[in-house]
Formats: structure tokens, sequence, C-alpha cells
């Protein structure tokens, strides 16, 4: 039997069960589901307001809703965002459970053991949690897991979801679209539930995010009415709320750090270039300190027509998503990895933008780029954080902010004062350059003529306010990346 949690002396009364029933089909039931529900003296479950509940519809084709249980309906007041609770949607919901507590307190406290059924696995996105809350201060609670919907849609699909080092991410369809969008773009696999009038957003963020053609989606797994599609091929005037996306993983390999897998992408195959393509450029950008508000118009503009961004997956989870743009998002540890990965896309002819948090070149990616060692001839525009000759563009007002971040100390192995002062301005490395400049006194010293700099790309580094300026004025923790 699973734990039963009751917190105490407290305890009291009859026992709740929350089983979950499985995804649609009886025989998905377990057997200890189905022993409780057959034995329960109270048997509650969910409903919509039309009084239709599925893990109901479930326990009784399985034949297990004796003829003397006490049965308890659970109507939901409300079905969608809205309602005309004045505390609004969850007020309504809170004040719904509330009252459902309420009701199975009754049965528990006389001594009755209640069985709260539930689709799926009632902790997963389960309105059992919210009686569960509240009930288990006060008497002794079991809860019995339940095959969840995911597995049921992803045996209905025929497809792998997670391999090796492939990360699953589960998401409502109610999240905005950019937000799903995002996140559809920052993981491997996923999972999109609560579908039905939300599915045009849902396959729209699909489609932001670049995984539209290999989503699939499933309604009513495991049951008579189950349907497989393409989301493609999915008329969104007919979903039905019991239907879910899936997203396959891609079969992504890494060791525990997450370096593997840019060495094993990138370092041994890194992209090739187009046929015809000219090189593209590296951006190396900084993000701000906080909210959208805090970044640059420039650094935005800028992130609305690159065709990929690179960057620490904190820092890369403030980009929005947009159709065309594919990230790559890593750990704090591998800053080299992730330039000699933009300096490849470059080299391939692809536009990438290298984002900071704060100001890229105070503590940020602008000298990894910059200091990045020469690999299998990449060129590797070390020492090209000042070029010889005056910035094509006039640096920008604040030039002088560098000189406060020398006041701080940092053990940040990527980052030197040289190439942090270096940075102060706004440059681009004029096009159909093919060699470096000569070094200038006081300057870095430029690569030799034996490691030459690819013609016609450049790094162009956009200043913001750094981290540190809001640590100091808002009296927040600075934040050295
Ligand atoms: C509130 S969640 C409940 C999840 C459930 N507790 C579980 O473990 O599967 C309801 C969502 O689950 C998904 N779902 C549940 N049963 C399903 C089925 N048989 N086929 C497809 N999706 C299903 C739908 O996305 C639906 O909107």
């Amino acid at each position: 039997m699973s734990a039963v949690w009751a917190e105490g002396p407290a305890a009291r009364g009859g026992h709740l069960y929350g089983v979950g029933v499985g995804p649609g089909s009886p025989d998905l039931l377990t057997l200890r589901a189905a022993r409780l529900v057959a034995t329960a003296d109270v048997v509650a479950y969910h409903a919509g307001r039309r009084g239709s509940s599925q893990a109901r519809r479930i326990v009784d084709e399985a034949g297990l809703l004796r003829a003397d249980v006490v049965e308890e309906e659970l109507v939901y007041p409300v079905t969608t965002g809205t309602s005309g609770h004045e505390a609004g949607y969850y007020g309504a919901l809170a004040e719904f459970y509330d009252a459902c507590a309420e009701r199975l307190a009754t049965h528990l406290d006389a001594g009755r053991s209640v069985v709260v059924l539930a689709l799926g696995d009632p902790l997963f996105y389960g309105s059992f949690m919210y009686v569960h809350d509240a009930l288990r201060p006060h008497h002794p609670v079991t809860v019995v897991p339940g095959v969840t919907a995911v597995a049921a849609v992803t045996a209905a699909a025929g497809t792998n979801l997670c391999l090796h080092e492939d990360t699953l991410t589960v998401l409502p369809g109610t999240l905005p679209t950019a937000e799903l969008a995002r996140r559809l773009a920052d993981t491997d696999a996923a999972v999109v539930l609560k579908l039905g009038r939300t599915f045009p957003a849902v396959r729209e963020a699909l489609r932001q995010a670049g995984v539209l053609a290999r989503a699939v989606y499933v309604e009513h797994a495991s049951t008579p009415r189950e349907r497989v599609l393409q989301v493609t091929e999915v008329d969104e005037a007919e979903v039905p709320y019991l239907s879910m996306v899936v997203v396959p993983g891609q079969d992504r390999r890494a060791d525990a750090a997450g370096r593997a897998w840019v060495e094993e992408q990138h370092a041994d195959s890194p992209p090739s270039p187009r046929a015809g393509a000219a090189p593209g450029t590296v951006h190396v950008v900084g993000l701000g300190p906080g909210g959208a508000g805090w970044t640059t118009p420039e650094t935005t503009r800028l992130l609305e027509r690159v065709a990929h961004v690179v960057g620490y997956a904190p820092y890369l989870a403030r980009v929005p998503q947009r159709p065309g743009l594919t990230r790559h998002a890593s750990g704090n540890t591998v800053e080299l990895d992730r330039a000699r990965l933009a300096l490849d896309l470059a080299r391939a002819g692809e536009d990438v933008a290298v984002v900071s948090g704060g100001d890229p070149g105070v503590f940020g990616m602008a000298a990894a780029v910059l200091e990045l060692p020469p690999t299998r001839g990449t060129p590797p525009c070390r020492s090209a954080s000042t070029p010889a000759s005056p910035p094509p563009t006039r640096p920008r007002p604040g030039s002088g902010r560098c000189s406060g971040a020398t006041t701080h100390s940092s053990t940040s192995p990527t980052t030197s004062s040289r190439s942090r002062c270096s940075w102060t301005g706004s440059w681009r490395w004029p096009s159909g350059t093919s060699s470096w400049p000569a070094t200038t006194p006081g300057r870095a010293a430029a690569p030799t003529p034996s490691v030459p700099c690819v013609t016609g790309w450049s790094s162009a580094s956009v200043p913001t306010a750094p981290s540190w300026w809001l640590g100091t004025s808002a009296g927040t923790e600075s934040r050295w990346r």
C-alpha cells in the first residue's frame, strides 16, 4: 500500500483515497485502484456542468460501482477562464474546492472510506489535489497512482518520447502563445495538455518554435474514440478537451555537464557553410539587468532579425521566440563552447546573437567570443576586441561605464580587464576585411598571419545597462555573467 499521510493526532475518522483511474480504457485501471473503488463507502468524482465524468465512466465500465455505494458528484461551477465570481475564475474555483472538501469531510468524520476518482494520475494536474490539501491535515490519506494520459498518448502516437539526454517539458496549452513557443523551443521533447479552445494558439506556438512538423496530435487516447493525426492536419474547430500534442525528443546525447553535446555536435562537425552563402555575423549583445524594459531597442531589433541565439539558458529564456529563430541554450560553465558554436554558425553563413545578461563586456560573453583559442582552422577573432582603426560607429554615451566595472573584483575565467574595457562602444568589423589590422600601441595584439580571420564577417557588440548598475542602485545582488 502507498504511504499514508495523516498529520499527527488530529487525524481522525474515515480514510481518504485519491485514486488514479488511468487515461480512459477500463483495462488500464490498476489492480489496486479497482480493489479500492469496489470496496469504498463513498466514491466521489469531479464533473463538468453537463454532468459528465470520464473517471466515473471508466470505473462504471469496469463494473466497479456497487449498487449501495454513495456517489458524490462534484460539479465545477466554471469550466473556462471566465466567471461571474467577484474574485474571478480562480476565486470561484477556490470556493468550489472548499465546498467539495466540506462535503467529503462529512463522510470522513462519520468514519466512512472515501475514494476520489482522478483521470490519469491524481497528482498530475488532477482536481483531487485541492481536496487533498484541505483534508490531509485532518484525515489519513492514501494516493494511488494511475496511468497518466501522457503515457497513453505517446503509446497511441507510437512515438519515442525521450531518449538519452533528451529533456521533456510538460506544458498546459493555456499558457500565453509566446511563453509556450519559448518553452517549446528550449526543450527536446514536449507534451501539451489542456487543448480544446486553446488549440489554435498551441499550433501557432509550435510553428514559432519550429517544431510543428514533428508534432503529433492524439484525442481520446486508449478509448474507442482515439484519433491520431499530425498537428498540421487537425481541424481546430473539432478539438476536444481530452486531447494532447506530443513533440517527440531528438535523442540528444551529452555528458552530465552538457559539454559533450556541444563538442559532439559542433566541434567534430561544425555547421557546414551553405553553398554560396556569405559568412554571417556574430553579434554579442547584452539584455540588461532584468525585465524586457531594460533591454535596449537596438538589442531588441537585433534579436528580431538574427537566425540563432546562443547563451546561458536563463538569459536565453528572456529572448522571445519567433518563427525562424533557433535557440542554443547551455549551462553556465561552457562560455568557450558557446563562443565556438556562434563562430562556427557565422562561418556557415548564419547571423548569430550571443546573449549575456547585463552588458556583454562586463564579465559577459564578449571576452569568450573574442578570446576563443583557434581550433580546426576556425578564425579565432581573439584580440579582435579593439580594432586598430577608430570604430566605424560612434561610441555611445556611457562608454565610460566600464571603469565602474573595474572596481569590482571577479574570478571570471573568461573576462580580462582588457576585453572588459574594450566593449564600451559599439562597433562592427568592416565588411571585406581580410586580415587583422596592425597592433595599436596599448591595444591587444592582432593574430599572426598564420591565423587568418575569415573575410567579411564581423563581431558587433551591443552594449546595454550592466547588471551591476541595477545592483548598485536598487540594492539587489549583483550578477556577473
Ligand atoms: C486536467 S488534465 C488531467 C491529467 C490527468 N490527471 C493525467 O494524469 O493524465 C486533463 C488533460 O489531460 C489530457 N488527457 C486526459 N485524458 C486524455 C486522453 N485519454 N487522451 C488525450 N488527452 C488526455 C488532456 O490534455 C486534458 O486536457
